[in-house]
C-alpha cells in the first residue's frame, strides 16, 4: 500500500470514521458481534485478572470481560464511543484511556489482552508492531483473546478484492476508506507463529473466528 504517508492518511479516516459513526455503531452491527458463540468462547477462556481491551468501541465487550476480570484498562482513539462504552459499564472498575494504537504504549502489563473486531483493521505493514505492543502490554504469563471477521461486500470493495481497503459509509450516506483485510483462519495462525505467537484460531459459523494463546514459549 503506497507510502508511509498515504497509509498515515488512511489510518487517521478508519478514525474518523469510527468517530463519526459512534453514535449509530449498533445499526451497522454485524449480528452475533457481541454475543453468540465468540461470546461463549471468551466466557470458556476465562478473561481473568487485570484486562487490557484494545479498541474497545461503545463497550460492546466490556461487560462481558467484567464477568471475569478484577479490573479493565478500555482504550480506543475515539471519544466518542469511550463516552458510550463508559456510560454502559456505570461504576465497575473500568479505566478508559483515548489512545491511538498505532503510537500508544502501556503503562503497566496486564494478564489477559483482549480485542474484538480490531485485527482486521489493522494493516499488514502495521501487524508485526501491532503484536509487539500486544507483547509489551502482557505479563509474562499473559494470555490474549481476540474475535473478529472476514465479511467484506461487493459495494464497499472500491479498491479491487485485492485491496485491504473498503469503504463504508454512514446512515446518511457519506462514506470513509477504512482498512478491513479478510483474514482466513488457518493463514492468521500461521503468520502469528512466525512472529512468535502460539495463537489457536478457530472458525465458527458466518464469517466470524477467534484466537486465543500466549507467546510462544522458550523449548
Ligand atoms: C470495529 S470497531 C470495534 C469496537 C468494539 N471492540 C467491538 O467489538 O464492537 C473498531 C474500533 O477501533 C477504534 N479505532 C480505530 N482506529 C483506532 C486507532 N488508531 N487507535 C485506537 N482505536 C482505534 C474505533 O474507534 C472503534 O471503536
Amino acid at each position: 500500500m503506497g507510502d508511509d504517508g498515504q497509509l498515515a492518511a488512511l489510518l487517521d479516516e478508519q478514525a474518523a470514521f469510527y468517530r463519526a459513526v459512534a453514535p449509530e455503531y449498533d445499526d451497522h452491527a454485524l449480528p452475533f458481534a457481541g454475543g453468540g458463540e465468540p461470546a461463549q468462547a471468551l466466557d470458556a477462556f476465562r478473561p481473568a485478572g487485570s484486562v487490557l481491551e484494545l479498541a474497545c468501541g461503545p463497550g460492546t465487550w466490556t461487560p462481558q470481560l467484567l464477568r471475569h476480570a478484577t479490573d479493565v484498562t478500555a482504550v480506543d482513539a475515539s471519544a466518542e464511543m469511550l463516552g458510550i462504552a463508559s456510560s454502559r459499564v456505570g461504576a465497575a472498575p473500568v479505566r478508559f484511556l483515548q489512545g491511538d494504537l498505532f503510537t500508544w504504549h502501556p503503562d503497566r502489563r496486564y494478564d489477559v489482552v483482549f480485542f474484538g473486531f480490531w485485527l482486521s483493521h489493522v494493516p499488514a505493514e502495521r501487524s508485526t508492531s501491532f503484536w509487539s505492543l500486544v507483547d509489551d502490554c502482557l505479563q509474562p504469563d499473559g494470555r490474549v483473546f481476540f474475535v473478529d471477521d472476514w465479511h467484506r461486500t461487493e459495494e464497499e470493495l472500491i479498491e479491487g478484492e485485492d485491496s485491504p481497503v473498503v469503504q463504508r459509509r454512514l446512515t446518511d450516506g457519506t462514506a470513509y476508506r477504512i482498512v478491513k483485510i479478510p483474514h482466513q483462519p488457518a493463514d492468521l495462525e500461521r503468520q502469528l507463529a512466525r512472529i512468535g505467537w502460539s495463537i489457536n484460531v478457530h472458525s465458527i459459523s458466518g464469517p466470524y473466528y477467534w484466537g486465543s494463546g500466549t507467546r510462544t514459549q522458550p523449548a
